[in-house]
């Protein structure tokens, strides 16, 4: 097949190399001509494991392109995926300008019938807005016709997740279409949900606001289990041990954040409202998730009276793992907190320290390893649970801090470990 991907983000990026992978001929388009131009030298913008390989081999095999012109874009074109940013609106409701400049473009570009592809995260009902909207612009007489195959995949490990996802989602309301995407899904070899429409842009947020809410009750039943003498650890490994429950996503810490989860919910929420529904168990996932960032800074001020003055360490600034984003993350709240409460910050993250420096700017310092951060520090809080902070061993904190206290979010540390190397360790839903 031939296909155009529109927007090389994460999504559209990785859509595109791993199309090309499996044999279609692929070329993405996009606005930033900087952007194209790195990835016409081979060069990835962003982070994602195995795409750098991709793009080479390919590249290379003349399977996958880039341009920012539309019209060479969609030459020849039998498919074409919209895969660009929907972010949030103030009032929660997913800002659609960039698949609306999207929809101006390809009416003007158009020149063949395509059936065109929304792999971007729309409200319901958003798939057949764009199909209007195109038709209404049409420069050319073509025919379009519209399917909705919402992406699930996990920012830095996207790449695998395409090729060793759970499902493959397509909604559309012609059975040909749904016939030609299966087609070009073949190679993925992946259980395919066929659907309509709006039941596929549905699955797509039904599935985040279910993952969030499960994060949201293993991190209530933490609050809880600290208050009656439970371990959360040992709770959430029996209940995962439930085939209906599941033992994934039951970490419990200071709150799910990232591009995703805190969006979709409010999306969700929004979309509800317009359908004059009371959305009620999201809007407490929500709340709750709020909450769940401020507890570290809450224990840290139970067990001192005031931060005023002291030194504290700050270890994981991305939303999690992996990662160099720090959008909605919980380090920027509770860094912020600190702040307020008199506190001295010195903060490392493995990977997210230029985008650190971008929001928290002068306001709090920046060590090169975890050994600077900590050292002759009053505290040592954790909010992201990197390989290196969980290999930083607990004896380290003792030689390099003050007193060696530490505030664990992400519950890096066994209490046992904690234990035996004599440390002062304060956890989420097990016992101090
Ligand atoms: C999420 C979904 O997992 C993907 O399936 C989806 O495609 C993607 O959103 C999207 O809509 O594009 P992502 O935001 O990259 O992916 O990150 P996750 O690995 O799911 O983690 C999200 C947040 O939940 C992180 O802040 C993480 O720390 C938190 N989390 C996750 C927990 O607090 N506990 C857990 O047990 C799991």
């Amino acid at each position: 097949m031939k296909i155009a991907v529109i927007g090389t983000g994460y999504v559209g990026l990785v859509t595109g190399a791993c199309l090309s992978e499996i044999g279609n001929h692929v070329t993405c388009i996009d606005i930033d001509e900087e952007k194209i131009e790195t990835l016409k030298q081979r060069v990835s913008p962003i982070y994602e494991e195995g795409l750098t390989e991709l793009l080479n081999r390919n590249i290379n095999q003349s399977r996958l392109k880039f341009t920012t012109d539309y019209r060479e874009g969609l030459q020849d074109k039998d498919i074409v995926y919209i895969a660009v940013g929907t972010p949030q609106n103030d009032d929660g409701s997913a800002d659609l300008t960039s698949v609306n400049a999207v929809c101006k473009s390809l009416a003007s570009h158009l020149t063949r019938d395509v059936i065109i592809v929304t792999k971007s995260t729309v409200p319901v009902g958003t798939n057949e807005y764009i199909k209007k909207e195109i038709e209404d612009r049409l420069v050319n007489d073509v025919t379009i016709k519209i399917a909705s195959n919402p992406e699930f995949l996990r920012q830095g490990s996207a790449v695998y997740d395409t090729f060793n996802g759970d499902r493959i989602v397509i909604g559309a309301e012609e059975e040909t279409v749904l016939d030609a995407l299966e087609e070009v899904n073949a190679g993925f070899n992946l259980p395919i949900v066929r659907t309509n429409l709006r039941s596929a842009e549905m699955i797509k947020y039904a599935s985040n606001a279910f993952l969030a809410t499960k994060i949201s009750f293993i991190n209530e039943m933490a609050n809880l289990s600290e208050k009656i003498g439970a371990n959360i650890d040992d709770v959430a490994e029996g209940m995962g041990m439930d085939g209906r429950i599941g033992g994934a996503f039951l970490n419990a810490g200071i709150g799910y954040g990232g591009s995703c989860f805190p969006k979709d919910t409010r999306a969700i929420i929004s979309v509800a409202k317009d359908a004059s529904y009371d959305m009620q168990i999201l809007e407490n996932v929500v709340d709750s998730n709020e909450r769940q960032r401020g507890i570290i800074v809450d224990k840290v001020k139970e067990r001192f009276d005031s931060l005023e003055g002291m030194k504290v360490a700050v270890l994981g600034l991305a939303f999690k793992p992996n990662t160099d984003d720090l959008r909605e993350a919980p380090s920027i709240s509770v860094t912020a907190r600190l702040i307020e409460e008199g506190a001295e910050v010195h903060t490392y993250d493995p990977a997210a320290m230029d985008n650190a420096k971008n929001i928290l700017s002068d306001q709090v310092n920046y060590a090169v390893d975890i050994r600077e951060a900590v050292a002759h520090a009053d505290i040592a809080i954790i909010l992201t649970e990197w390989q290196e902070i969980k290999e930083f061993p607990l004896d380290e904190y003792k030689n390099l801090m003050n007193e060696a206290v530490i505030f664990d979010g992400r519950n890096c540390f066994t209490l046992k470990e904690a234990e035996n190397s004599g440390v002062e360790y304060h956890s989420i839903g097990r016992p101090s």
